[in-house]
């Protein structure tokens, strides 16, 4: 496997590499954030298994394939079979000195609802184990599958870490390898944040403005941000996405107040809270400001910029205006995206320095 290069991350690695085996660690954050790179530079170099929880594939093809995987990390004769879960998790966890990690594991809920409550009775029962690396992106049923009482994992984990942005130390080391300079610099961030699948992009496509980077990966045709929130949105909530999209491009508009919200979206008031609590705590798009009333606003400033420059006018502009138009929506959102990251970045000049959001439980 190729070594795989990472920008920032240290101190995340370093918690990990603090662990003793045999452990059970929880690494979640929202889509793209850089879950699966942490994990697989982690596993770099030890014996492991990475299983990734395909929520498309029928439940018997995950575990015939898993079954391959664990029989021959454990050296089992070729015609071993795993039947059952209950099988496989046995050899599993005979399986020593290895780190065994379930990417997207929020997706067993919907697959093998059985197999969390399974993991969580071999973790009880099993004196001798593999060490547990579980990651998850729905962040909301993450967060439900490890700390409420009687969930599965409640309690067990020795690190549960919610994996944030990139530092923009982190970002700007990024962009100076890739020869961008001086204020660009800035205003990549101001765009793209600290998620590094759109860095990863910027430097695939041999982008070197942001204009560029609106132009060709957010509105040009096949542009792999074209279509990334509703993407995003309907993995992540299936196929009833279409209230959600249009509350966020209500937000984007301007509406922050739950009667704006509302008549912009077309429904009553009453009806919001589930919609308004997938895309807060679920999903980490929106965030919740208590004043004298409540208000919304976009907390990924990238999602605003989308619903701005192509949501809003992809269906009234003809392809080959649409690169332009997007673009010209720079203008107005950097400074929304300057106040907001200013916002953001601010509390971390303070000389005493919190708690990092990041690490919610380390045993
Ligand atoms: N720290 C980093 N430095 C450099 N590149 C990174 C870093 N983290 C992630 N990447 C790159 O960014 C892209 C997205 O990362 P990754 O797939 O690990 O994220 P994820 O959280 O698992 O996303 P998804 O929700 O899509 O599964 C990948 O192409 C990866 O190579
Ligand atoms: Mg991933």
């Amino acid at each position: 496997m190729a070594v795989i290069k990472l920008y920032g991350r240290e101190r995340e690695l370093g918690l990990l590499r603090r662990l003793r085996e045999p452990f059970l660690a929880v690494i979640y954050g929202r889509r793209r954030i850089g879950k699966t790179s942490l994990v697989l530079k982690f596993l770099e170099g030890r014996p492991h298994l990475y299983f990734f929880v395909n929520p498309k594939k029928p439940p018997h093809l995950l575990l015939e394939e898993y079954g391959e995987a664990l029989r021959r990390a454990a050296e089992l004769p070729g015609y071993v079979r795993f039947r059952t879960w209950d099988e496989f998790f046995e050899a599993l966890f005979s399986l020593r000195g290895h780190v065994v990690a379930f990417d997207e594991f929020q997706w067993f809920m919907e697959v093998a609802p059985e197999v969390p409550y399974m993991l969580q009775r071999f973790w009880d029962v099993k004196a001798e184990k593999p060490s547990i690396i579980v990651t998850g992106s729905v962040v909301g049923l993450v967060k439900r599958l490890v700390a409420e009482a009687g969930s599965p994992l409640f309690g067990r984990a020795d690190l549960v870490m919610e994996l944030g942005e990139l530092e923009p130390s982190a970002v700007f080391r990024w962009l100076r390898d890739l020869g961008i300079r001086g204020e660009e610099t800035f205003r990549f961030y101001l765009l793209f944040g600290g998620v590094p699948y759109y860095y990863r992009l910027v430097q695939q496509w041999g982008v070197r403005t942001v204009e560029e980077a609106v132009r060709l990966l957010v509105a040009g045709e096949g542009g792999p941000l074209r279509h990334e929130v509703e993407f995003v949105l309907a993995e992540s909530l299936g196929r009833e996405y279409k209230t959600h999209l249009a509350i966020l491009d209500a937000v984007a508009r301007g509406a922050t107040k739950l009667d704006q919200i509302a008549s912009h979206v077309g429904i009553k008031t009453t009806s919001l809270p589930p919609y308004l609590r997938d895309l807060t705590d679920l999903l980490n798009v929106l965030t919740r400001f208590k004043a004298r009333r409540t208000y919304y606003e976009f907390r990924d400033r990238f999602h605003a910029f989308w619903f701005r420059a192509v949501y809003r006018h992809r269906d009234v502009t003809p392809e080959d205006r649409l690169r332009e138009v997007a673009a010209a929506e720079l203008e107005d959102f950097y400074p929304w995206a300057f106040e907001a990251a200013v916002r953001e970045l601010l509390p971390r000049l303070y000389p005493v320095r919190k708690v990092t959001k990041e690490v919610v439980f380390l045993r």
